[in-house]
């Protein structure tokens, strides 16, 4: 079991098999990019998944509207917000989906597209039959037609699904590009539709109109397997009774690699850090990965490892990243080639996104530099305001974010840059992983 921070796991009331206290069976580890030679972690089969969760009977059919309406009713007791990163509440996004009526597509979205992410290839290495008991149960739910796996392997547990001749429409496994943008809901609906796998531009949100122009429950895997356990009647994490605010898997980026962990809500997040990367002086951790925010140390002990206690001081724990930056790197440097590579990673389909994203990634690689103007100080400030909210899909807003973040978060090293051309870390190593830097 995980023996990460938080105490002992409280047992859910159930007469069904006690599940174990964790989502993820095991701390799991990353290199810095991708995932080549990272550790291989057991997979759980479908036997072995049923002989530890209980049988699919009592809660994978869920016939009657009551059922349904029950079932909906405990997402929204737990809380539970989508864990892809914008944590919409599910339980919305089920009722919007219900109310446009059957004939639909479900779809789990595993492509985790953010390159310091890797807690949903932890969950589906682990335990892939949790993520698609979610997707099978919200396709039955929802009396969808389709139900689509995006991204990643997984092959051989639809298979084992397929032996079992479980009820609902079969998984089928779609793969995509990687890239930043191919998990962004509108690229993954437009790919399941026959087209790129590209942002596409929406009036109306895909839980009316997404793949080939049916309604779309889309949901990041965790949210899936996080479903998958409330519907057996367990609390929304299996570490909490019902109704309790769910645990959350986390990737914390450390000065070896990326290990993915799963944390109790109460736990702070400068707890969560100091136990993977022990004995180091911080100075700020990118809370939510590249499109997140830097967060100064002190604020970071004061932040739970939830969504609400984030938004209680106007962050967000995004898709669960935490890397923390030591006293000795510079936080400016890091900034610049985080959005160097978030503007290379535009689909160049509209004009904030390809031309003020670029524009505003110069600035801050030319500010790190030490080359700044004054009027280019000024035209920073006017551009960060003038693409806020804009673009297809809103990828410049993390961006945005970030160098926001950036500027009042390491204030004095900004100033520094701008005055002396440099700043109190001189030229320090690269820190925070970045592919392609
Ligand atoms: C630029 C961008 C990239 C995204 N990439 C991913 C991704 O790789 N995986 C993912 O699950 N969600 C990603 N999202 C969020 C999805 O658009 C979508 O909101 C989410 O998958 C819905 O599932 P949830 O409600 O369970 O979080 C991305 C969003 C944006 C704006
Ligand atoms: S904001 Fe950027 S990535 Fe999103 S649709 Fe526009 S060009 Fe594409």
């Amino acid at each position: 079991l995980n023996t990460d921070v938080g105490s002992p796991p409280v047992a859910a009331e159930s007469s069904a098999p006690e599940p174990p206290a964790w989502l993820l069976p095991a701390i799991t580890r990353f290199p810095r990019l991708g995932s080549e030679g990272a550790q291989r972690s057991t997979t759980e089969t479908f036997d072995a998944h049923v002989a530890t969760w209980g049988a699919l009977s009592a809660w994978a059919t869920p016939q009657s509207p009551e059922s349904v309406t029950e079932l909906v009713a405990e997402i929204a007791a737990a809380e539970l917000t989508g864990r892809g990163g914008g944590h919409f509440p599910a339980a919305r996004k089920w009722l919007a989906v219900l109310a446009a009526g059957p004939g639909g597509v479900v779809v789990a979205n595993g492509a985790e597209g953010e390159p310091l992410s890797a807690k949903d290839a932890a969950l589906l290495q682990t335990r892939p039959h949790l993520v698609l008991d979610g997707l099978q149960l919200a396709a039955l739910a929802t009396g969808a037609e389709n139900a689509y796996i995006w991204l990643h392997a997984g092959r051989h547990a639809i298979v084992e699904r397929r032996a079992a001749g479980l009820p609902g429409p079969s998984i089928e496994l779609r793969t995509g590009p990687e890239h930043y943008l191919s998990g962004e809901s509108s690229a993954v609906m437009q790919a399941l539709s026959g087209g790129p796998a590209l942002p596409a531009f929406r009036r109306v949100p895909g839980t009316v109109s997404g793949v080939q122009g049916r309604p779309t429950l889309l949901h990041n895997v965790e949210t899936l397997a996080r479903i998958a356990v409330i519907a057996r009647g367990f609390g929304a994490s299996c570490t909490q009774p019902r109704g309790g605010i769910p645990s959350s898997l986390v990737t914390v980026i450390t000065g070896e690699g990326r290990t993915v962990t799963e944390v109790r809500p109460a736990a702070s997040l400068s707890e969560v850090v100091t136990t993977h990367v022990p004995g180091v002086r911080n100075q700020a951790v990118l809370l939510g990965g590249y499109g997140g925010s830097w967060v100064p140390w002190a604020t970071i002990a004061s932040i739970a490892a939830n969504e609400q206690s984030a938004r209680a001081v106007g962050l967000s724990i995004g898709a669960g990243i935490l890397a923390p930056l030591s006293d000795t790197s510079c936080g400016v440097s890091e900034t610049a080639r985080i959005v160097d590579y978030l503007a290379d990673s535009s689909a160049r389909q509209c004009g904030p996104c390809l031309f003020g994203l670029r524009y505003v990634a110069d600035l801050i690689n030319s500010l790190a530099a030490g080359n700044l103007s004054r009027s280019d100080r000024r035209n920073l400030t006017r551009y960060l305001s003038e693409i806020s909210g804009r673009g297809g899909c809103h990828h410049p807003d993390g961006a945005i974010r970030l160098v926001n973040s950036m500027l009042t978060t390491f204030d004095d090293d900004v100033d520094s840059h701008l005055r002396k051309g440099r700043c109190r870390h001189g030229s320090p190593r690269p820190s925070i992983p970045v592919p392609g830097s």
